[in-house]
């Protein structure tokens, strides 16, 4: 039994690798973060480092997520190595009491950091944990290709993103009720676009960096990822609809919308509707 035989991160490497195979990870593009429960700690401690490597100030503060626990991919890591050496591409990360700085306790055994985007998805965990009671665990960054040629092309608002995405297939109503937000063009990496990206996920579970990629949040893996993937095909389909070049002719009404929504058991933001 070593750290690689534990349930959680074989879910996680699992991910990346499903990320990887749909395509939204060329490179060392997007990254994955994962607060481990209390038991999955405690399973995973055996085999911490003896020594944890120096505390390191984030330049950002989330107070409820002092002392938790993080599995998060290195900055700079490929998608698609996760699976050959895990050890190499990921780390764990323990958070400190002041909820401003991380150390690693596992992990990227060549060297390294977490994700550049360490800040967005920490200062996103914690608004997510405020907002969903605690339900909320995983943050994923992906590039994928269709729903970042749309920012291209479409009003870089929510109403507009959202309309678009619940229209172009019929499961998205139900799938994100709630919508999605977008942020505008900006710099990655740093607390300017950890706290743009926060104001929208303070509403939204799921937010589109403008000419970048798509940030989502979810209580599990299979939600979080399956969020990512619904909301990537229904941009594949609208993309393939203009694509025939002569516009859309018909799409999905917007009382066809308030009819899945209510037969579904679901709140579509009302706001987004016409
Ligand atoms: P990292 O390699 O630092 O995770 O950065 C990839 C990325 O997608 C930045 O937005
Ligand atoms: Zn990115």
């Amino acid at each position: 039994m070593g750290m690689l035989d534990i349930s959680v991160m074989k879910r996680y490497i699992r991910m990346a690798d499903d990320g990887w195979h749909q395509g939204w990870h060329e490179r060392n593009g997007g990254n994955v973060t994962y607060r481990l429960t209390k038991e999955e700690v405690e399973q995973m401690r055996p085999f911490f480092d003896a020594q944890p490597r120096p505390w390191v100030n984030m330049g950002v503060t989330g107070a409820n997520l002092a002392g938790e626990y993080f599995i998060s991919t290195g900055s700079g890591k490929f998608f698609r190595n996760v699976i050959l050496d895990p050890e190499d591409s990921l780390c764990i990360v323990e958070i400190n009491e002041a909820g401003d700085s991380y150390r690693i306790v596992w992990g990227l055994k060549n060297g390294g950091r977490p994700t550049s985007e360490f800040p967005s998805h920490f200062m996103n965990h914690s608004v997510r944990v405020a907002a969903t009671n605690g339900a909320c665990r995983v943050i994923y960054h992906a590039h994928p290709a269709n729903v970042i040629a749309l920012t291209y092309v479409l009003e870089l608002t929510d109403r507009e993103f959202s309309r678009v995405l619940w229209k172009s297939a019929t499961e998205c109503p139900v799938v994100f009720p709630g919508g999605v937000g977008v942020v505008p063009w900006m710099v990655p990496g740093g607390a300017d676009i950890a706290l743009a990206t926060c104001e929208k996920m303070k509403k939204y579970e799921a937010a589109i960096w403008a000419h970048h990629g798509l940030f989502v949040s979810g209580p599990d893996f299979d939600t979080t990822f399956g969020l990512m993937h619904t909301i990537e095909k229904s941009a594949q389909i609208y993309v393939l609809a203009m694509s025939c070049g002569q516009g859309i002719r018909q799409t999905i009404k917007d009382d066809e919308l308030r009819a899945i929504a209510k037969e579904f058991g679901v709140q579509l933001r009302e706001e987004f509707l016409d």
